[in-house]
């Protein structure tokens, strides 16, 4: 692949020079020493907390720690839970990316159950005779859809890291599917958003419409078909969704429809353990994702770039200029390098060196926006938050940062006929026409390029932050936002905002192109909005904002807070 733009080595030239005289200089840009590891910390909260996007799947881990299960227990019953309950935003059709510490030895490790491109991935599918993006082909039906990681990471997690079997952890969300639960405000709404497209294909509308449809607000939904198959997940483990009588329906259903997975796809899927990203700030240990998410490079590069500044003393105006510097070179550098680890060969030293991040720093002007044109470009829509973050801390003190995905609302809208699972759209979020912006308005280079088996880039990074005496299990869905939403969350804790003020924290989002800053109505007040206009910014008001679910344990007093997102109607954080 190709590093080199010209402007990247003058760049480049100038951090090295930069970066040698700060590190000369007592390096304003390292990693503070001392930062606090929670491996060495002998404690244990005694109790658990959870926060969910929603009540049942809360509490549907809140039942697994009751019967003796542990967190990681706990994370597959929620995340299987939300597949019933929360379509919309992940599922067994999907995927999902975790960041687990397991207390008794301080061991950190990173869960990808990614979904990958089928062997037959052919970028011309995703094209219009014209050359354009076919959004459809990329955005709904079969062939938009990845082969999904969901139940193989629950699999993997259950056996490498619970205490129960995965029979005793899906036992409440196939209760669910099977028993029915009340459709929430927010599922009828993304129904109706749907319809026509759920209508498109039977057992889609099958499912999800009733005479054609969506099932009203308040309404006792039933899920049979993701009953069973959840049932022989629970039985067989994960070898019947890849290699029994699942995958043969999965893959007969996409065949029939136009799509182009084999059996072979499903049969060589295999969910993966990665070393996470470790990130010292202020103090604090940051733990979250590795590609292929981009969050945890990204989050790195603009924690790095920050640590040089003394943002304390700044006005609003003044911080937020710094950080959306700092979040349009971290964009820049997402689009360009990033990709799956197991394809391409990232740069990840010099993304994650702190004098990178200086030379990077010294390009921020005082008081200036630096206009994203003087680096290549693209454009973005608003779209709506799908994809759900769960957070957990169990009694013994492991915890579990969980962002679940079927990528845009109700994935690709097509359920498999015979298994009752939504697949994903995760397919759009490869970079699948040169130059042209994905749903999120991410743009990518040729290591986001789809290739058989490889896995798409992804936004999502679950974290856990460890500082002296607290600790927070965050996270949040948002598309290309959940980096920025995310890297806020982390710094309000570090402020030391609550979990229920970090949860409802007014947000904002910059990712390079394009270059505008997104803004939540009430982020900012009348004086700082002028300020930030004279520098140069462009604000734009964005509606929506990701579903962030955080637990945070105060280490000193022992006490474990759970906050849900208040923007979601049907969250619930609860301590149990
Ligand atoms: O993996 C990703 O980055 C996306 N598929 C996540 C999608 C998402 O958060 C949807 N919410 N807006």
């Amino acid at each position: 692949m190709k590093f080199s733009p010209r402007w990247r080595v003058i760049w480049l030239s100038l951090l090295l020079v930069c970066g040698a005289a700060f590190a000369a200089d007592g390096a304003p840009g390292q990693a503070p020493a001392g930062a606090v590891r929670l491996g060495q910390v002998a404690q244990r909260p005694g109790h658990a907390a959870i926060a969910s996007a929603n009540f049942h799947a809360t509490q549907a881990g809140l039942d697994v720690l009751a019967k003796g299960g542990n967190a990681f227990d706990a994370a597959v019953a929620v995340a299987a839970a939300l597949s019933v309950v929360e379509p919309e935003s992940s599922g067994l059709g999907g995927g999902f990316m975790a960041v687990l510490h397991r207390a008794s030895d301080g061991h950190d490790v990173f869960i990808d159950a990614r979904e990958v491109a089928p062997a037959a991935v052919d970028s011309k599918d995703y094209l219009n005779a014209d050359g354009s993006p076919n959004r459809d082909a990329s955005l709904k039906g079969p062939l938009s859809a990845g082969i999904p990681g969901e139940p193989a990471g629950l699999a993997l997690i259950a056996r490498r890291y619970g205490r129960l079997s995965l029979k005793q952890s899906l036992a409440p969300a196939i209760r669910l599917a099977r028993d029915g639960f009340r459709v929430d405000s927010r599922l009828h709404d993304e129904m109706v958003g749907q319809q026509k497209d759920l209508a498109r294909w039977p057992a889609s509308a099958a499912k999800y419409l009733v005479n054609g449809q969506p099932p009203s607000e308040g309404a006792v939904w039933r899920d049979p078909e993701q009953a069973r198959t959840l049932e022989l997940l629970a039985k067989h483990g994960d070898s019947d969704f890849y290699r029994g009588a699942t995958a043969k329906k999965l893959v007969a259903a996409v065949r029939a429809a136009g799509g182009n997975w084999t059996l072979a796809d499903l049969a060589s899927y295999r969910a993966k353990e990665r070393t996470p990203i470790s990130i010292n700030y202020r103090g604090y240990h940051i733990i979250t994702a590795p590609p292929p998410s981009s969050g945890g490079v990204a989050i790195a590069e603009i924690l790095n770039i920050l640590s040089g500044f003394d943002m304390s003393h700044l006005d609003q105006a003044h911080r937020v200029h710094l950080m959306v510097e700092a979040m349009r070179r971290a964009f820049r550098d997402h689009n360009d390098y990033l990709g799956d680890p197991d394809f391409v060969k990232m740069p990840l030293d010099m993304l994650l060196s702190p004098y990178y991040a200086d030379g990077l720093r010294q390009s921020i002007l005082a008081d200036r926006a630096t206009p994203s044109s003087m680096l290549p470009a693209a454009s973005a829509g608003e779209p709506g938050m799908h994809t759900t973050h769960f957070s957990i801390i169990d009694a013994d003190g492991n915890m579990a940062s969980v962002t679940s995905t079927v990528n845009y609302i109700m994935g690709s809208t097509f359920v498999a006929a015979g298994t009752g699972v939504l697949l994903n759209d995760e397919m759009d979020d490869f970079a699948l026409v040169p130059g042209k912006p994905n749903v999120y308005g991410l743009l990518g280079s040729v290591a986001n390029a789809p290739k058989p088996g490889k896995r798409m880039l992804s936004s999502m990074s679950p974290s856990i932050v460890i500082g002296p005496h607290s600790t927070a299990v965050i996270g949040s869905p948002g598309g290309s936002t959940i980096i920025t939403q995310v890297l806020e969350g982390i710094l309000h804790f570090i402020d030391g905002e609550s979990a229920q003020q970090i949860v409802a924290h007014k947000r904002f989002h910059h990712q390079y192109m394009p270059d505008v800053v997104a803004v939540e109505a009430g982020t900012f007040d009348p004086a700082t909005s002028a300020e930030l206009s004279r520098m140069g910014y462009t604000l734009k008001q964005r509606a929506s904002w990701g579903f962030m679910n955080v637990v945070t344990w105060n280490r000193k007093t022992n006490q474990l807070d759970a906050a849900s997102d208040p923007r979601h109607p049907s969250g619930l954080g609860k301590v149990q």
